[in-house]
């Protein structure tokens, strides 16, 4: 496929489910099974193609120093990385959710300042400020829903799927912030370094991402 080395960083998780079988269309197909497996780093079916397996929220920072020519992520991790420094080519339209506010259906008195508790600090501020809202931002890494119910936020900011997580916690999703889904994100230099290796496997995931929505 290439002379030169390429490597591709992929997201660990559930995304990587979705995302292995549109790259093993894409006639890139690891050597090994990557689920079952503790190396963060994998060959494939082309020799100087490289399998990285990381957390979503590290991907664009491989990608923008150049450490992975090329990654896959979630839109909001993108969004809250805020860089300039990488191209994002193609929505892979898996991993598919909305970026939310959400309050508590039952709402209680909010206080002067509405206190926003979320782990994407800088989409939220950006959205609040955009809209010329003064928010009082409460970083939280997880079980953000529980914030409200114990007088810790007014409101959230997380990702919804089914909506049960909010639900099963008294909350409701208010305003959408960004559709959500996994993004193929490209180092500006490798483009043009490795720019015929890396155009033919975006070619071939394009394809691969239409032939699974034709089959839905
Ligand atoms: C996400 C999100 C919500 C949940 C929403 O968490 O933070 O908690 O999914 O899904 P639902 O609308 O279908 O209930 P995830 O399980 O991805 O783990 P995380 O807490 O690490 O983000």
């Amino acid at each position: 496929m290439t002379s030169q080395n390429l490597i591709i960083a992929l997201t660990k998780g559930r995304i990587l489910e979705e995302t292995l079988p549109l790259f093993r269309q894409a006639d890139i197909v690891p050597k090994e099974d990557i689920s079952n497996s503790r190396k963060l780093i994998f060959e494939t079916n082309h020799e100087n193609v490289k399998l990285m397996v990381i957390r979503g929220s590290d991907v664009p920072t491989y990608v923008e120093f150049g450490s992975a020519d090329m990654g896959v992520t979630g839109k909001d991790l993108i969004l809250e990385y805020g860089s300039e420094e990488f191209y994002e080519p193609l929505d892979l339209k898996i991993a598919t959710c909305r970026l939310m506010t959400a309050e508590p259906a039952v709402s209680n008195p909010v206080s002067d300042r509405l206190r926003v508790a979320t782990k994407f600090t800088n989409i939220t501020k950006k959205y609040f400020a955009e809209r010329g809202k003064q928010i009082e931002l409460i970083k939280l890494n997880g079980a953000l829903e529980l914030a409200p119910s114990l007088g810790l936020a007014d409101s959230i900011v997380d990702i919804v799927d089914t909506g049960k997580t909010l639900k099963a916690n008294g909350l409701e999703a208010k305003e959408l912030i960004a559709n959500i889904s996994s993004r193929v994100i490209v180092n500006k230099a490798s483009l043009k370094i490795k720019n015929a290796v890396i155009q033919d496997i975006l070619a071939k995931l394009r394809e691969a991402v239409e032939a699974r929505l034709s089959r839905r």
